[in-house]
């Protein structure tokens, strides 16, 4: 059953105030969304007539088909999607590559056209923004042509006084996005939802929301058919995620793992897990007490009860985050990550493409099959023996658009 000890309530309290998208110098916060989505409009107009997409016929590839990976054949890229109709089509020679579903990072905060420019080239077609606190802003990122697509979640609801409060105090000044408490529940997912976001983003910390409002905010969301995804970085932060009932439960804790109860319950109530581990260390490399132990044993936990991961980086290049994390070639070292903490490598590869479109309910991706997306990574050797070889980029496409600026990584070296 679950057991604290004041020595982890209070390691988890202290945690609390040092958790990921925490800022140390809040001068850096003053964005400009109306200029930022300016300059990514305008990017969308200028690039988007020389992309074109064209029937290719890609022979000779080893399709990673969920479970294993296949003998040689052809895939056809038509009109953005993957064809079953070769007639027409350029034929391009794979060379025997062993061919992908484009990744999906699960948690990542893109803000320009540059960071969708590397999520690309890297291989990871869709990303999952994981605060919009300027709709306008994050609706600029969307339908790039060529680019990695987006989905969007709503800013993160937070308590006045809280980490995450006070950095949308910093982004807006008159606090109209805090939820005070439990009766505002319901007026800030409407006024959220009135922008159409693909699902509700909240927060789990100390001090922060209380249980009842965490309750109640996944309630109107999930009553209004939206997916509610819950940051929880620290122990207790997680029981009340767990206890609210939320879709996804975002980071893993580096105070104190889980144990086999939490997990128990998360896999009863179809609650998904994304690790983040690619934060969480980058945090508990340069945090006092944090310990990235904690957050392997959790997902370790999570594996064996068969609790879902998704593959997620929390990928950022915000000045003054506790950590920033590079968008794209982060996804890569996620996977190692994953698969160091106990993940097979069929596990980590399934996180990052089939797993994260079944449980956020896409179901044009995630796998390469007749009709869906045409997102794919093409890489030399054979992921499933040795997962880093999804750095060994030869050819991305992305919705049926070759990328054809750098690619990532060749042979482990960054180009
Ligand atoms: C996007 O932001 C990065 C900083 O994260 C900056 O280096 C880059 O120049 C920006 N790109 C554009 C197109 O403004
Ligand atoms: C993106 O494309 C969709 C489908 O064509 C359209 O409904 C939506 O308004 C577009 N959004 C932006 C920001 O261009
Ligand atoms: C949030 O900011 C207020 C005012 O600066 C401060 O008193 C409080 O400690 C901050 N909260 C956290 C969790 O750091
Ligand atoms: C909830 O917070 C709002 C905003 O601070 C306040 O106006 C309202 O009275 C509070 N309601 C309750 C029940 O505390
Ligand atoms: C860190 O977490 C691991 C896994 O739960 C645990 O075995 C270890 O004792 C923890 N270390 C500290 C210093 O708390
Ligand atoms: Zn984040």
């Amino acid at each position: 059953m679950l057991s604290f000890t004041p020595f982890l309530l209070s390691a988890a309290f202290l945690l609390g105030t040092t958790n990921a998208c925490a800022f140390h110098d809040s001068s850096l916060l003053d964005v400009d969304f109306d200029a930022i989505a300016a300059q990514n409009n305008a990017a969308r107009t200028r690039l988007m007539p020389r992309q074109a997409s064209k029937k290719i016929a890609l022979d000779n590839v080893r399709i990673f088909n969920g479970h294993e990976i296949l003998k040689p054949s052809t895939v056809i890229i038509d009109g953005g999607f993957i064809g079953d109709d070769a007639t027409g089509a350029e034929h391009i020679d794979g060379q025997g590559g062993v061919l992908l579903p484009g990744l999906i990072d699960a948690h990542c905060h893109p803000s320009n056209v540059t960071h969708l420019q590397e999520l690309s080239r890297f291989g990871v077609t869709t990303g999952f923004v994981m605060a919009s606190y300027s709709p306008q802003m994050s609706a600029s990122l969307k339908n790039h042509t060529g680019l990695t697509d987006v989905l969007l979640g709503t800013a993160p609801a937070a308590a006045p006084g809280s980490t995450h409060g006070n950095i949308t105090m910093q982004v807006d000044k008159t606090g109209s996005l805090l939820v005070h408490n439990v009766s505002q529940a319901k007026p800030w997912v409407d006024a959220q939802l009135a922008f159409h976001p693909d699902y509700v983003k909240i927060v789990a910390e100390s001090p922060g929301l209380d249980q009842e409002t965490l309750n109640a905010l996944t309630r109107e969301a999930q009553q209004n058919g939206k997916h509610v995804v819950c940051h929880a970085s620290a122990y207790a932060a997680i029981e009340q995620a767990i206890n609210a009932g939320v879709n996804h439960i975002h980071h893993t804790p580096y105070d104190t793992a889980i144990d086999a109860y939490m997990a128990a319950r998360m896999l009863c109530q179809g609650q998904i897990s994304t690790p983040t581990l690619s934060i969480v260390k980058a945090i508990a490399s340069n945090t006092p007490g944090a310990n990235y132990s904690a957050a392997t044993a959790s997902v370790r936990m999570m594996r064996d009860v068969h609790v879902p991961i998704l593959a997620g980086t929390d990928a950022n290049l915000q000045p003054g985050l506790i950590a920033t994390v590079p968008f794209g070639i982060s996804m890569h070292e996620e996977l190692e990550l994953l698969v160091q903490a106990g993940l097979s490598n069929l596990h980590a590869l399934r996180a990052a493409t089939e797993l994260p479109a079944k449980y956020f309910g896409l179901t044009d991706r995630g796998a390469i099959s007749a009709g869906l997306r045409a997102d794919l990574l093409l890489v030399d050797g054979n992921p499933l023996e040795d997962i880093r070889a999804t750095q060994n980029i030869r050819r991305v496409w992305v919705g049926g658009v070759e990328y054809t600026g750098n690619l990532g990584f060749y042979n482990g070296a960054v180009v």
